[in-house]
């Protein structure tokens, strides 16, 4: 199978790995030379990294590398089966690049894209044939990372559904099939993560020390949100939070907080500034949790209810199936549970119980409980 990949940056040039390894025929194509170079010096030192670690020896590592050619005109692309592209997040630049694209292509190549925050639709408009765009979302680091998001616009074939659902298969990675709405499933899933943690803050409930500490030991969540936020940067997951409240017509559900606009402002970027909400500077060490087992079961309930509470509103709108909605969580962004099968286990009486209770002390329409949670709770339902 022919593979174009389109950018060479971060996203692209994993992308190109993961289907080298599966054994596509692979060209990556970027505008920019010493992108290029720079994915292919990127590429051999993550190999050489895998066989020093023993995943692969030297004969893998030349079949991989042989899989990938490195071109810098969009016409090389042109017997592609399948393009994936992976350029600076700019409708009007993408849309220039797939209008070329699709006069090299034959007429059953596929014409995906990777983008996390445009809608598919938008972007097969700008084909002539928009059935054959699909949207096709890795996670970054993409050979580490098990999810995929295939997301059809409403132009999409059933035929391009199926052939991108059976490829992501072949390449050993989980798909999740999910609707063209703002964030897909995890941006938009994940959003209380950081969103109630931060309000949490604000509230002056706990410091950012111990609410991670809450997470992690009651929730057994790996990162923090706040250690988490650190490591995508401040900037970066501020603008994925604005971009989702912004394209949900403003839901005070997805509102940015002014704590982390503010430490995005000061340059306190998280770990590639030295300074977020932590200190990362040599022989910093970072401040103690007030480790208070009340204190703690407040903070940790009301994150997991608001994040349980937003997975269960993306079943309700058909975002995406139950498994799928689940595994995108547990494999896109490593919780250590699927938010639907933790509110089977909670019980989803409690579920309830907490957004009423959230409902009733603030009055916002942030704390509105989702209608399936509410229906399901009367027909005394469950998700699995
Ligand atoms: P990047 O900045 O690392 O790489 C973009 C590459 O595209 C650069 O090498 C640039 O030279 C090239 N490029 C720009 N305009 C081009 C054009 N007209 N023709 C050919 N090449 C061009 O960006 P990154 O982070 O890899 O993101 C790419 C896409 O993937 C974006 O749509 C982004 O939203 C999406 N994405 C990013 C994730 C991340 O964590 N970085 C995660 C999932 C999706």
């Amino acid at each position: 199978m022919n593979v174009g990949i389109i950018g060479s940056g971060t996203m692209g040039s994993g992308i190109a790995q993961v289907a080298a390894t599966s054994g596509c025929k692979v060209k990556l194509y970027d505008t920019n030379t010493t992108a290029l170079d720079k994915a292919k010096s990127a590429l051999d030192k993550i190999l050489n990294r895998l066989i020093e670690k023993g995943r692969l020896d030297e004969k893998e590592k030349n079949r991989i590398q042989s899989n990938i050619e490195f071109v810098n005109s969009l016409n090389n692309l042109s017997d592609a089966d399948l393009t994936i592209e992976a350029i600076v997040e700019n409708l009007e630049i993408k849309k220039q690049v797939f209008l070329e694209l699709e006069g090299y292509v034959s007429d059953d190549c596929i014409i995906a894209s990777n983008t996390s925050s445009l809608s598919i639709a938008s972007i097969a408009a700008s084909l002539q044939k928009p059935d054959r765009c699909i949207g096709i979302h890795f996670f970054n680091p993409a050979p580490l990372m098990e999810l995929v998001e295939v997301i059809p616009a409403i132009q999409t074939s059933k035929v391009t559904l199926d052939k991108s659902v059976q490829i992501i298969k072949d390449w050993k990675k989980t798909v999740a099939v999910a609707k063209d709405t703002p964030g897909f499933i995890v941006n938009r899933v994940a959003r209380p993560f950081y969103g109630e943690s931060l309000r949490i803050y604000e509230e002056g409930i706990a410091d950012f020390a111990t609410i991670d500490w809450s997470l992690k030991t009651l929730g057994g969540f790996r990162m923090g949100p706040f250690e988490l936020m650190d490591f995508i940067g401040n900037d970066v997951n501020y603008t994925v939070t604005e971009t989702v409240f912004t394209a949900f017509y403003f839901d005070p559900r997805y509102k940015p907080a002014f704590t982390q606009k503010r430490f995005a402002e000061a340059g306190y970027l998280g770990r590639k500034s030295g300074k977020g909400y932590y200190d990362y500077s040599e022989g910093m060490s970072k401040p103690n949790p007030k480790e208070d087992k009340e204190l703690a079961e407040n903070v940790f309930n009301r994150v997991l209810i608001m994040l349980i509470n937003e997975a269960a509103d993306a079943l309700f709108l058909n975002i995406a199936s139950a498994e799928d909605i689940d595994n995108a969580m547990t494999k896109g962004v490593n919780y250590p549970k699927g938010l639907l099968a933790w509110a089977d286990e909670k019980g989803i009486d409690w579920c309830v119980r907490k957004m009423d209770e959230l409902y009733n002390e603030y009055h916002e329409d942030r704390y509105r409980c989702s209608p399936l949670l509410r229906k399901m709770n009367k027909e005394n339902k469950t998700f699995f």
